[in-house]
C-alpha cells in the first residue's frame, strides 16, 4: 500500500498553515520583506526563476520542503537516475535523463550498456543528418532533400514540432520541417501541399510503430510518393524512428534507415532520443548536442541541489500548494516569445499525460487532487484574449511567465527609436506586477472615477506567478526549459504517489474507435452499442455521410 501523503503530519500542518496565511496578500508579503524579490529567486543553469510572487512565506516553503522529504521525493529521484523500475505499472525504468548524459559516464541498467547504446544512436543520427544536410543523401531522382516531413503523434510529434519552431533561427542547411500527426486527412493533405516528392524525406516516428494515426498517415504519404516516383523511391525517401524494428521492416522501411530507442524512454519524454531526428536534420548535430547539454545541466541541478534551492522541486511543490490547498485547477504557461508558441501544447502532453491519474502507484485511490491542467498562449496575444479572467475572474490560475533578455528577432518601434522586444518584455514585467499587486478601490476612487464604475475597475491582485528568464532562446536554454518542466512533473507525481510514466487512460478510447469504425461504413444496420446517444450519433453520421 502506498503511503497516503494526505494522512501525514506535514500535510495537516500545511492545511493549518493555509488557513492562517492563505488569505494574506502579496502586497503584505512584499511590504514585510523588502529583499523578497531577490531572495525568492533561484538560478538553474541559465534560467533565473523568480518565485517571489507566490502566496508563500518562508514557513510555507519550509513546510513544502518537509512535505517533499516526507513523500520521499529525493529517494524517488535517485531511484530514477539509478535505473530502478519506478514506472511500476509497466515494470520499467524511466531513463530520459540518460539520453543527455555526456559520453564517458558508463551506465548499465537491466543488463543494457546504456551509455554505449545511447551514444551509438546519436552517432548514427549525426552521420545521417550530416548526409542529408550536406546533400550527400539524395532522393531517388538525385535531388537534394529540402523538406523533412515527420509523421508521428503525441510524443513522437509535439516535441520535435515545438523545438524546430523554437529554434528556427538555427536552421542553417536549407532544410525545413513539417509535422503531420492528426488522422484527419486535412493534416497530411495541407502539409504535403506545395512539396516536391523528389526533395521530400519522410521520417515515420513511432515508439511502438503500431499507432493507427501514424501508420495511416505514413501509408498515405507512401502512396503519394510512389505515385510520383515509383516503388523503388521509398528507400531514399522514408526513414523510421522506433523501438520496434520488426514492425518497421514490415512497413517496408529498411531497418538500416531506422533509428532506435528503448522502452525506458516515455513518448512524452522522447524529444531528446532519436525522435529528435527531424530537429537534428534542421539544426545539425552540434546544435542538437547543445540542446541535450542544456537538459543535462538541469538534470544535474535537480539531482544534487538541496530541495530548498532546487528550482524544479520548488516549482513542483508550489504546484501542489495551489492544487491541493487553494483548489486551483490549472496553470497557465505564458511564453513571451512567439517562437515558443507550441511550448504550452508540448507541456500539455508532458504534464497531463504524466499526472492525470486517480490511483496511486499501488492502485489505491488518491485522496487528493492530482494533475494540474496546463494551458497557455504566447504573450502578448493572450493579454488580448483570456488575461481578463486571470486578472478579475473568480478562479485562481497560477501562471508561469517565460521571457528572454536578448531577442532572436528585433525591429524598431513606431517612432523608430526603441525596440519591439523591449515592448514585449515590458508587458511581461507589467503583467506579473499587476497580477500580484492589483489596484485597490481607494486608488481607483482617488483618480476621480465614477463610484459606480469603481468596483468594475478594482484589480484584486494576489494572483501568483513565476517569472522564468534566460539570456536568449538558444538550443541549450530550450533544453533547460524542457528538463525544468519534466522535473516539476516528477516532483508533483512523487508527492501524489502516482506513476507519472504510464498512460493507461488513453487505451480504451483507441480500442473503442477501432471497434466503431466498421459501423460507420458497413452496408448493414449497425448493431446497438449499448447506449442511445452513441447509437444516435452513428445513425446521424451514416445518414449525412454521403
Ligand atoms: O497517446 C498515447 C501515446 O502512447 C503517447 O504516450 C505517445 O507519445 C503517442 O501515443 C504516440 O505513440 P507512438 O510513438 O508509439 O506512436
Amino acid at each position: 500500500m502506498s503511503s497516503d501523503i494526505t494522512a501525514s503530519a506535514v500535510w495537516r500542518k500545511l492545511h493549518d498553515h493555509h488557513a492562517s496565511i492563505g488569505a494574506r496578500h502579496l502586497r503584505e508579503f512584499f511590504a514585510e520583506d523588502p529583499a523578497r524579490g531577490d531572495e525568492l529567486t533561484v538560478q538553474v543553469a541559465d534560467l533565473r526563476i523568480d518565485y517571489s510572487k507566490h502566496r508563500v512565506t518562508r514557513e510555507t516553503l519550509d513546510l513544502l520542503v518537509e512535505l517533499a522529504h516526507t513523500a520521499g521525493v529525493e529517494q524517488r529521484r535517485d531511484a530514477m537516475f539509478a535505473g530502478e523500475h519506478i514506472n511500476t505499472s509497466e515494470d520499467r525504468a524511466v531513463g530520459h535523463v540518460w539520453l543527455r548524459r555526456p559520453a564517458g559516464q558508463s551506465l548499465t541498467v537491466d543488463g543494457q550498456d546504456v551509455e554505449t547504446d545511447v551514444h551509438e544512436v546519436l552517432r548514427r543520427m549525426g552521420e545521417f543528418t550530416d548526409q542529408v544536410r550536406s546533400g550527400q543523401w539524395r532522393g531517388a531522382t538525385g535531388e537534394r532533400i529540402a523538406t523533412v516531413v515527420n509523421i508521428g503523434i503525441g510524443g513522437s510529434d509535439l516535441g520535435p514540432a515545438m523545438v524546430t519552431l523554437a529554434l528556427r533561427h538555427y536552421a542553417d542547411a536549407g532544410i525545413s520541417a513539417r509535422f503531420v500527426s492528426n488522422v484527419d486527412p486535412a493534416d497530411l493533405v495541407s502539409k504535403l501541399h506545395g512539396l516536391d516528392p523528389a526533395t521530400t524525406l519522410f521520417i515515420v516516428a513511432s515508439k511502438t510503430f503500431s499507432t493507427l494515426e501514424t501508420l495511416t498517415n505514413a501509408t498515405a504519404a507512401r502512396r503519394w510518393l510512389v505515385a510520383a516516383l515509383g516503388e523503388e523511391a521509398v528507400a531514399k525517401h522514408f526513414v523510421a524512428v522506433s523501438t520496434h524494428a520488426q514492425r518497421v521492416a514490415d512497413f517496408g522501411i529498411d531497418t538500416a534507415n531506422m533509428f532506435g530507442f528503448w522502452d525506458w524512454v516515455g513518448g512524452r519524454y522522447s524529444v531528446d532520443s532519436a525522435i529528435g531526428l527531424s530537429v537534428m536534420a534542421v539544426i545539425g548535430k552540434e546544435r542538437f548536442a547543445e540542446f541535450l547539454d542544456g537538459m543535462h545541466r538541469v538534470d544535474e541541478h535537480f539531482a544534487s541541489a538541496p530541495l530548498s534551492e532546487n528550482g524544479p522541486a520548488l516549482l513542483g511543490l508550489l504546484g501542489v500548494w495551489y492544487s491541493n490547498f487553494f483548489g486551483a485547477q490549472s496553470r497557465a504557461v505564458l511564453p513571451y516569445s512567439n517562437d515558443l508558441a507550441c511550448f504550452p501544447a508540448y507541456l500539455q502532453q508532458l504534464t497531463m499525460e504524466s499526472n492525470g491519474k486517480s490511483v496511486r502507484a499501488d492502485g489505491t485511490p488518491v485522496t487528493t487532487g492530482t494533475g494540474e491542467i496546463f494551458w497557455g498562449e504566447p504573450g502578448t496575444n493572450g493579454q488580448h484574449a483570456f488575461y481578463q479572467l486571470l486578472h478579475q475572474g473568480t478562479q485562481l490560475v497560477p501562471a508561469d511567465f517565460i521571457g528572454f533578455a536578448r531577442p532572436t528577432d528585433d525591429l524598431p518601434t513606431i517612432d523608430g527609436t526603441g525596440s519591439m522586444h523591449d515592448i514585449l518584455m515590458s508587458n511581461l514585467f507589467a503583467q506579473t506586477k499587476v497580477l500580484a499587486f492589483g489596484k485597490t478601490a481607494e486608488e481607483i476612487a482617488a483618480e476621480g472615477t465614477d463610484p459606480k464604475i469603481v468596483p468594475h475597475k478594482v484589480m484584486p491582485g494576489n494572483r501568483p506567478t513565476t517569472a522564468i528568464l534566460a539570456p536568449q532562446l538558444t538550443p541549450s536554454v530550450l533544453g533547460q526549459l524542457i528538463a525544468l518542466y519534466e522535473h516539476i512533473v516528477f516532483t508533483e507525481g512523487a508527492i501524489w504517489g502516482i506513476d507519472s510514466f504510464d498512460q493507461w487512460g488513453v487505451e480504451l478510447g483507441k480500442a473503442q474507435a477501432l471497434a466503431l469504425e466498421p459501423l460507420l461504413t458497413s452496408a448493414e444496420a449497425p448493431a446497438p452499442q449499448g447506449d442511445s446517444s452513441t447509437d444516435s450519433l452513428i445513425g446521424w453520421y451514416r445518414s449525412n455521410r454521403h
